[in-house]
């Protein structure tokens, strides 16, 4: 199989205007007066090219938007990438992110072997240069990805990797932008590692082999260590809920338990995080089995999961001075004659039983074993994160992800974290009433509530397995994909969460 396209950064001191490279990326704000200092330096050297073509009204600035200008030997770059960052008092580090990611996209669609990036110059010191080289690190990752390792036909070829600068003419900045590069390059790296393991269908990855990769991502790193419950396991420490999703496939469920202990201070000294991540490999909705319209899309149902195994690969790398387990409980959702059916009462891990009334609402019964687990291993915060409902895509779009919580300072902190990585969310409610919808009479739970308010009550249905744990829970529902190819992304997986989480994993440390 191919490897994915590789990202090379660093950062470089060179004045703009003399700076060889296949691609030099600038940014323009669509209600700048005049052009920003390194955009009007190039103009002078390319004889108003810059300002002829905003003249003509092709590029106006607007986010998402691009222009190209050729050097024609008057500067060193072959080409000018103008990059649009839309309105100023809207800018913020996402605005960078998106624009490297943009400038990034076109880099690998040109096929050049160079990538120089001063989009920081139109900001003019509004953003510290260490964040902007960050997000520029992050951006350029997110850009650049493809997911082709299956593609054996292809026409004219691909990159092997991109070699990526950030640039400037000042020697002090590039040491700033630099501070920000190495963090941006490791979080970059994990989210491209995420999208190609969600990327990969059903029949590639199922929970055996996702509990394969992980045991190698333990492997990569003293720090990180992997235990797996196969399903006798399971069965021995009546993981009752895993076990039930997974029993309609010929691909047995896993539990995948990743631990994180940096070395140093004593373990014991520091706070412990449980990130509970769902990994259906594959949600055919089991009896109540799904429409088949864009059911191909499940294969990314692992994704909670696989966010939590960037994470833990990011948290690695960074050296972060904090515990964490990586809880992500692994099963294929099929209708066979050996499912569960609706109807059945389910005993979890936790000792509370549960009433299936549709074998389509799976996450929440494997995310109640994994977030008994968590409590049990005494975590302080346990955060799971999970293609939960499509009530929640229903509830906000595309744009963010559900957050439920039962600690208003972690919701803030998550809220922060959000802000800070581009990786959107919005708090919602998941208390009392929403419990109540998801009681059975004839068991102590039900898996669905009413008709309303579904991302809510299967929130409040989670709620009940952390005891009296710090907890909250993403619902990332139609975040983990974009059916659409855009400036800043292909079509697919799209690594959400990794950013969010990392990120606020970051800021606990700070
Ligand atoms: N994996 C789905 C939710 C989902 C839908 C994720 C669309 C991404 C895109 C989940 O397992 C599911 O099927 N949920 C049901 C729950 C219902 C039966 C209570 C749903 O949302 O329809
Ligand atoms: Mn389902
Ligand atoms: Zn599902």
């Amino acid at each position: 199989m191919k490897e994915i396209i590789g990202v090379e950064l660093k950062t470089r001191r060179v004045d703009f205007d003399k700076c060889k490279t296949d691609l030099l990326a600038v940014g323009h704000f669509s209600d700048a007066k005049g052009l920003a200092k390194i955009n009007s330096l190039l103009n002078g050297k390319l004889d108003g090219a810059i300002e002829h073509l905003m003249k003509l009204g092709d590029f106006k600035g607007k986010e998402g938007t691009s222009a190209i200008v050729y050097g024609n030997g008057k500067i060193g770059a072959e080409r000018v990438v103008l990059i649009g960052l839309g309105e100023k008092k809207k800018a913020s580090l996402d605005t960078v992110r998106k624009a490297a990611a943009n400038a990034a996209n076109k880099a690998v669609t040109m096929k050049v072997a160079i990538l120089s990036l001063a989009l920081h110059g139109a900001f003019e010191g509004r953003l510290d240069l260490g964040s902007m080289g960050r997000a520029m690190a992050e951006g350029t990752y997110f850009g650049s990805y493809r997911y082709d390792e299956f593609v054996t036909e292809s026409e004219d070829g691909r990159l092997d990797s991109l070699k990526c600068e950030l640039i400037d003419s000042d020697s002090a900045k590039t040491k700033r932008l630099n501070k920000g590069l190495s963090g941006g390059n490791v979080i970059g790296k994990a989210q491209s590692y995420a999208r190609t393991l969600a990327n990969r269908p059903g029949n590639i990855i199922n929970p055996a082999k996702l509990a394969t990769i992980a045991k190698e991502l333990a492997g990569s790193s003293p720090n990180l260590s992997c235990t797996v419950f196969d399903e006798k396991q399971l069965a021995a420490k009546g993981m009752g809920g895993v076990l039930a999703v997974g029993s309609g496939s010929q691909s047995k469920p896993r539990f995948i338990v990743l631990k994180y202990h940096p070395a140093g201070k004593a373990a014991s000294s520091r706070t412990t995080i449980g990130l509970v991540g769902k990994a259906i490999t594959f949600d055919s909705g089991g009896i109540n089995i799904k429409p088949s319209a864009k059911m191909d899309e499940m294969k990314l149902d692992k994704s909670g999961g696989i966010a939590v195994l960037g994470t833990m690969k990011a948290m690695a790398e960074l050296k972060l001075p904090i515990n964490a387990y990586g809880i992500i409980p692994s099963a294929e959702n099929l209708p066979s004659g050996t499912s569960y059916r609706p109807g059945d009462i389910i005993t979890t891990f936790s000792g509370k039983t549960v009433e299936v009334q549709n074998t389509d609402a799976e996450g929440r019964m494997i995310l109640c074993d994994g977030l008994s687990y968590a409590e049990k291993q005494n975590c302080d915060v346990i955060i799971d994160i999970a293609t939960l409902t499509s009530a929640c895509r229903v509830a906000l779009g595309k744009y963010m992800a559900g957050l439920m919580g039962n600690d208003e300072k972690l919701v803030k902190q998550l809220q922060r974290a959000a802000e800070d990585s581009g990786e959107k969310v919005w708090a919602m409610p998941s208390g009392d009433e929403y419990a109540e919808e998801m009681k059975s009479k004839i068991a102590d739970l039900k898996n669905i509530g009413s008709k309303w308010g579904g991302a809510c009550t299967a929130a409040a249905f989670l709620r009940q397995f952390v005891g009296e744990k710090k907890w909250a829970h993403l619902d990332i529902a139609g975040m983990e994909i974009f059916e659409e190819a855009t400036e800043f992304a292909t079509q697919g997986a799209s690594g959400f969460g990794v950013r969010l989480l990392t990120t606020y994993l970051m800021n606990l440390c700070k």
